[in-house]
């Protein structure tokens, strides 16, 4: 019984801002198609819902990358959709579609018929996903929660579909502000609620998804997101003041700044600022993740090794969990994926001297 029972999961000890050397590694979509066994799997069972909302089969997802490349961090697997049926809005992922839900929330009188989410009651699978999740990787790795943050939720709720204008909320934005917010607070405390509800369960970092709040302009981010971001962080922050918590947003150059004002304890950064950049931005107190492109996974092996190398370096040996800048995409070469880890793993301290320390 010495030690290991106590011991600190590595990912954990970044959010603290302790020095380490290599940095944490894991990856936004580490679970999913590029692995021959989840294609496998899901060839078995093509429902995504039941992929992701029967425990035996989410729990066995969430570990096929635990098992082969033995990541810091093992997220479970789930949607940023999946709570949105315990507030009344169902939806489906249809292959080669993406997520649809139908029909889609536009009116006053849907969103007041909306209802506030009971985590227990609409979503116990992800309190058996969680507890096992932590009992199977133990101290070896920290298990993370996530949710889809309110103006991302928002966009799949009124558009019905993945967007490339996002005409549909945005016209909504633009004409019927009060029905849009309405929307975004009842999202938002609902939101709330699951991150504690995950947290209870076991989830030791929860990531926040903004992925589409990089579509908005700085004023209209300010408005229709962040104050939503913020709402969240708050309410989680109350109750469950020690778990890190982690910004996620695409295209978030323009209104990179503004994500620190969020509330969130990490950052993760996209590809569209250069790491060195990130951190001077978000200054000493904000930890960050993320940055690498996930299409360098299509380079060769050295180019790999040269983008890691490049962000470890920017980022600092303080407060950095080494990730993409996006999610894993569908084709990207395993053995890629595995060197990744393996190369992350086996760095020391030559490969990283001169490397610039922060926070101090
Ligand atoms: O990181 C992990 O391993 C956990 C898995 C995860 C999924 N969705 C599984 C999934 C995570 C973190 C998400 C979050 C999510 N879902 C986001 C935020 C992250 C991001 O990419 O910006 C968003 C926007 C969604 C909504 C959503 N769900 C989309 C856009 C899609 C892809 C549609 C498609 O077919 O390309 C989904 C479906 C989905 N969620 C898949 C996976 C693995 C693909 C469907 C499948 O495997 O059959």
């Amino acid at each position: 019984m010495i030690g290991s029972a106590t011991k600190i999961p590595y990912l954990l000890r970044a959010t603290r801002n302790e020095i380490l050397e290599p940095p944490p590694v894991w990856m936004m979509r580490q679970a999913g198609r590029y692995m021959k066994v989840y294609r496998d799997l899901r060839d078995k069972y093509p429902s995504f819902r039941e992929r992701s909302e029967n425990p035996q089969l989410a729990i066995e997802i969430s570990l096929q990358p635990w098992r082969a490349f033995k990541p810091d961090g093992v997220i479970m697997f789930s949607d940023i959709l999946t709570p949105l049926p315990g507030m009344g809005i169902p939806f489906e992922i249809v292959e080669s579609k993406g997520p649809v839900i139908d029909p889609p929330i536009r009116t006053s009188q849907q969103v007041e018929q909306l209802q506030p989410l009971e985590p227990e009651e609409s979503l116990p699978f992800i309190r058996q996903i969680l507890q096992t999740l932590r009992s199977e990787v133990g101290d070896q790795a920290a298990v993370l929660g996530f949710v889809g943050s309110p103006w991302t939720l928002a966009a799949y709720a009124v558009e019905g579909k993945t967007s490339k204008s996002y005409s549909v909320i945005k016209s909504m934005a633009f004409s019927q502000p009060l029905i849009l917010h309405q929307l975004l607070g009842k999202i938002a405390d609902s939101i709330a609620t699951y991150v504690r509800y995950q947290i209870d369960c076991g989830a030791q970092v929860v990531q926040l998804f903004d992925s589409w709040a990089g579509q908005l302009s700085p004023q209209d981010y300010r408005t229709f997101a962040l104050p939503y971001q913020q709402r969240v962080v708050q309410q989680v922050k109350e109750t469950h003041p020690d778990t890190p918590l982690i910004l996620y947003i695409s295209g978030s150059a323009g209104i990179f700044d503004m994500m620190a004002e969020s509330g969130v304890d990490i950052v993760s950064v996209d590809w569209t600022i250069d790491m060195a950049d990130a951190r001077r931005r978000l200054g000493p107190d904000i930890g960050v993740q993320g940055n690498i492109d996930p299409c360098v996974l299509f380079g060769s092996q050295e180019f790999i090794r040269q983008r890691m190398l490049d962000t470890i370096h920017k980022a600092g040996n303080r407060g950095h969990i080494l990730n993409l800048g996006h999610g894993l995409l569908p084709n990207t070469p395993e053995e890629n994926v595995r060197y990744f880890f393996e190369t992350a793993k086996n760095l020391t301290r030559s490969h990283l001297v001169n490397r610039p320390s922060t926070r101090l």
